[in-house]
């Protein structure tokens, strides 16, 4: 639950909006950095899960690079003032011009999803006069366990490059002028809550190093992407995802020679939990069999729920929280039926004008809003 000082602040505001508990995400930052750097290791964040400019601004001043798959995040990233030399770009489909742009701004590194792409870039950097560092980003067939459509190392996913590709991928290396290999990327889903398949990874990651350093590659950077799952239902028990568990299973089981990096791409686990979406009631739709709330935000505000049928907890902030339990689906204004943010969620009784919170909203919340029904743009509003 949120204090009644804060809750107290948005009494008065316009909902809905977007609220960020900024003093929890520098913790959440300095907990991450800390961790990674006990073991040597180099995080970019996952711009992707969340490009506000408050929160990009915090997340460099943290000391974290920045991983992006648009020639606009690569452009925003540089603008908030991240150093080129700790911008990734990663993406199945980068087009001619965006390559062209990370490369006018000699951007660390692109993590490359296919041999075609790899041709591409060299042709793209011979023309600029540039060279291009490269990643490979190799599909490991690993089964995250995570939901379907956040799943992306399986070898049924338009990601990364297949096994029986690779090579392939070492002859165009071999003869391309404009490319150096600076090492091998992976990501096998998101929202990963058992530990275990990270042991998985690092298995193959091994396998496919050693497969490189026997044709004479040298493998400079190892890039395990990102994937670190949170805890959705206790949002003010476990608020900061366990970063010193995380990185120790890649220190014990990832092998490493030395002057090799380790570099990660979290996303979620850093954002998600200062974020919350902040609605209120607009009606109470008593039913035979239900009872709707019927909130002015919906899935254009947050997709999570209707897109993966995700979990967020939704509190009602104007009422005790024990009182006379009720219960409700929730659901938004727009006209669509997947459009519900939660069923038979157990309420205090609500009525018109209670403030609602959808919590843990922070990562993949605000950055896939839509303007679906031509609705107002998404706002926002900061605890210092
Ligand atoms: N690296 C790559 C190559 C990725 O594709 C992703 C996320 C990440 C890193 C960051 O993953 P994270 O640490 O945030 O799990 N919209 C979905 C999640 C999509 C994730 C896409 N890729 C959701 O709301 O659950």
């Amino acid at each position: 639950m949120f204090s009644k000082d804060i809750s107290g602040r948005f009494e008065s505001e316009q909902t809905p909006f977007y609220h960020y508990d900024l003093p929890l995400l520098k913790q959440t930052l300095s907990e991450c950095a800390e961790a990674a750097a006990s073991y040597g290791f180099h995080v970019h964040y996952a711009m992707k899960a969340n490009f506000n400019s408050r929160i990009l601004q915090l997340v460099k001043d943290a000391g974290f690079g920045a991983d992006c798959v648009s020639g606009n995040e690569v452009n925003k990233a540089i603008e908030i003032g991240f150093s080129p030399e700790k911008v990734v770009f990663a993406g199945v489909g980068k087009s001619d011009r965006e390559i062209t742009e990370a490369l006018n701004h000699n951007i660390f590194c692109f993590n490359v999803e296919s041999v075609q792409e790899l041709e591409v870039i060299n042709d793209l950097a011979l023309k600029a006069g540039k060279k291009a560092r490269v990643a490979l980003r190799i599909n490991p067939n690993v089964d995250a366990h995570t939901h379907h459509n956040i799943t992306t190392g399986l070898a049924e996913n338009k990601f990364g490059i297949n096994q029986w590709e690779l090579p392939a991928c070492a002859e165009v290396l071999t003869h391309a002028k404009a490319l150096w290999l600076e090492g091998i990327h992976f990501h096998i889903g998101s929202q990963i809550t058992d530990l275990n398949v990270f042991k998985s990874l690092c298995v193959k990651v091994n396998e496919i190093k050693v497969w490189f350093e026997e044709r004479g590659f040298n493998i400079r950077v190892l890039n395990v992407g990102g994937g670190l799952g949170i805890d959705y239902y206790q949002p003010d028990v476990h608020s900061i995802a366990d970063f010193k568990g995380y990185f120790g299973i890649f220190n014990q089981f990832l092998e490493r020679k030395h002057g090799q990096e380790v570099h990660f791409e979290l996303g979620r686990a850093l954002v998600a939990a200062c974020g919350s979406l902040i609605s209120r009631v607009l009606y109470v739709k008593k039913g035979i069999k239900k009872n709707f709330l019927v909130l002015d935000a919906g899935m254009t505000e947050l997709m999570r729920p209707a897109l993966y049928q995700a979990y967020h907890k939704i509190e009602n902030i104007s009422k005790a929280e024990n009182e006379g339990l009720v219960r409700y689906d929730v659901v938004g204004p727009i006209c669509e039926s997947t459009d519900c943010f939660g069923k038979e969620v157990e309420l205090p009784e609500s009525e018109r004008g209670d403030l609602v919170a959808i919590r843990t909203a922070g990562a993949y919340g605000e950055v896939m809003a839509s303007r679906y029904n031509l609705r107002d743009e998404i706002r926002f509003l900061y605890s210092e």
